[in-house]
């Protein structure tokens, strides 16, 4: 404007302050050199953001968008031990999943189940060896996975035991059992069936436990039928080379010779990858697909994408790689710290540690609960807040002191801040109030108060901003500051015992809107709620 109006700044600001006049939102302003700085009237823009939650409710945040978006995620290997290595992306992945379909998008979930390669050869050995179970479990499979690569393992180092001494040697027989799995040999295919079977039990199980569910579990083994096709268009692009008896696609330096086809012209865990682009760019149309899939897989999805390029593959621009970083084993009373521990023990563990938690440190607890509702969503409500309040691909140690107090940064806090908002709320209904009609401005404006709008008002900008970085943890560190503020604050905002009703009133609309964003916010990263605690 200066330079439009040939005047020095702060007589530009002084010109544009003798015409303006101001909207009901703008409280006042005032000329502070070549700035005009302008005050927002705090009751009225409380009052519409209150309103607008009030009026949306868990609609808050939420568009209309048409883009559709695969989210990948956990994605264990069936036959081996679905340990807590796994939960790392189980819980990233879903938080995205609730996250993007909060946002509006068609979010399809998919579990690309490691269900197909030799690890179901060292099960079939196991049976062969030490005869197979009936009625398995999965404990079962594991067992016999875990006793034949043992034996595996010594046979290779020549330290076998005496008594396994005139056993086959271990590795061919899994293999074999591979190459008529591959076959498609019927009693292969039985035996390959028979364990899948017993492990999606036990996984959807798990699933459930945790609040999660899937679209799709297509795994590894949903391809083969599509990798002769796969093969073809591979070899229509005219990148692929012979090395070695191999067939694979020369990435260059950084990326190095990738195996498409082993030397026997077995499929690889990279085929498999590139057949899933194919069938999901085809099957779906989406705008993107996520791979939640740890830091070791980085040069993985580099080179998938690299070969897509050279395909001229329309998938390669969508893919993304969403890495996360390493936490080492979870220790339960059963046993050490290790990465084998299994996601039933842990779960088991948490239930039991938050049962006693709860009974320990809240002693204000209401008569007609269910303790152990209470138990599982605290035990979950602790592990998905801890996992989900730090960056994606930093390492961390889990610790139950940490994640497990109702004190300190946690999803316990959380939880029992929303149960507090219930009990607010029951508590003014049972009195015969009301929600408002009309918010008192200046109820609004209270600076207590106006913490917490500012903190509501933010959050759907918050939730763009998690999804732009595909990092939960801003959600999770959002709602342990909206619960914060929210406990600090509430005992100076009396709703029951305001003489004041239209104070009180609004009082009560605003916690029910913080409460609703605080259940928004715990939702999507998978921490449960509760009403009474
Ligand atoms: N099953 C694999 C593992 O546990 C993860 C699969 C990742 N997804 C993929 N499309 N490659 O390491």
């Amino acid at each position: 404007l200066a330079k439009k109006w040939k005047l020095a700044p702060p007589e530009c600001a002084a010109k544009l302050a003798r015409d303006i006049s101001l909207p009901e939102q703008i409280d006042r302003f005032e000329i502070a050199g070549p700035y005009l700085n302008f005050f927002l009237n705090r009751g009225s823009e409380g009052a519409a953001i209150v309103s607008k939650i009030l009026k949306e409710e868990f609609a808050f945040g939420t568009q209309s968008r048409v883009e559709t978006i695969i989210v990948e995620y956990s994605s264990p290997n069936i036959a081996k031990p679905f340990h807590v290595g796994h939960l790392r992306t189980t819980l990233i992945g879903h938080a995205l999943d609730r996250l993007y379909r909060h946002l509006g998008y068609n979010v399809i979930s998919i579990n690309h189940l490691g269900d197909w390669g030799t690890q179901f050869g060292f099960v079939y050995a196991g049976c062969e060896l030490w005869g197979k179970p009936e009625q398995a479990t999965i404990d079962d499979l594991v067992e016999l996975y875990k006793r034949a690569t043992g034996l595996r393992k010594a046979q290779d180092e020549n330290t076998v035991s005496r008594e396994d001494l005139d056993k086959p040697i271990v590795n061919a027989m899994a293999r074999d059992y591979f190459i008529r799995l591959e076959a498609n040999e019927a009693d292969a295919v039985e035996f390959w069936q028979w364990c899948l079977d017993i492990s999606l039990e036990y996984l959807k199980n798990m699933y459930t436990r945790l609040g999660i569910h899937f679209d799709y579990y297509t795994g590894e083994s949903f391809y083969r039928d599509r990798l002769p096709a796969t093969e073809a268009m591979l070899k229509a692009s005219g990148i692929l080379e012979e090395s070695r008896g191999a067939l694979g696609v020369e990435l260059g330096e950084k990326l190095g010779f990738v195996r498409i086809f082993a030397e026997d012209g077995r499929s690889l865990y990279i085929t498999r990858d590139i057949a899933a682009a194919e069938y999901r760019l085809k099957e779906f149309k989406p705008a993107r697909i996520l791979y939640v899939v740890g830091a070791p897989q980085t040069l993985h999805f580099k080179q998938l994408v690299c070969i897509l390029e050279k395909m001229n593959h329309p998938a390669a621009n969508r893919i993304q790689h969403i890495p996360y970083g390493h936490v080492p084993g979870i220790s339960t009373r059963g046993g050490s710290a290790n990465d084998e521990t299994s996601l039933k023990a842990l779960l088991e563990e948490a239930h039991n540690r938050a049962l006693s938690a709860y009974q320990s440190q809240v002693s204000k607890r209401p008569l007609d609960v269910d303790e152990a509702l209470v138990a599982e969503s605290v035990g979950l409500g602790a592990i998905f807040y801890n996992y989900l309040c730090r960056s994606n691909i930093k390492d961390f140690h889990f610790s139950w002191d940490e994640a497990l107090t109702f004190q300190g940064d946690t999803g316990p806090y959380v939880q029992y801040a929303i149960a507090r908002l219930y009990s607010i709320e029951r508590k003014a209904l049972d009195a015969g109030m009301t929600y408002p009609e009309m918010l008192e401005g200046k109820a609004l404006a209270d600076p207590a108060a106006y913490e917490m709008i500012t903190r509501i008002a933010r959050f759907p900008a918050l939730l763009e901003k998690a999804a732009t970085e595909n990092e939960p943890y801003h959600i999770a560190l959002f709602t342990l500051d909206l619960a914060k503020v929210f406990s600090a604050s509430y005992r100076s905002l009396r709703v029951v015992g305001e003489a004041e009703t239209t104070v009180a009133a609004t009082r009560l609309a605003l916690f029910k809107a913080v409460r609703t964003v605080l259940e928004i916010g715990s939702r999507i990263i998978g921490v449960p709620t509760l009403e009474k605690m």
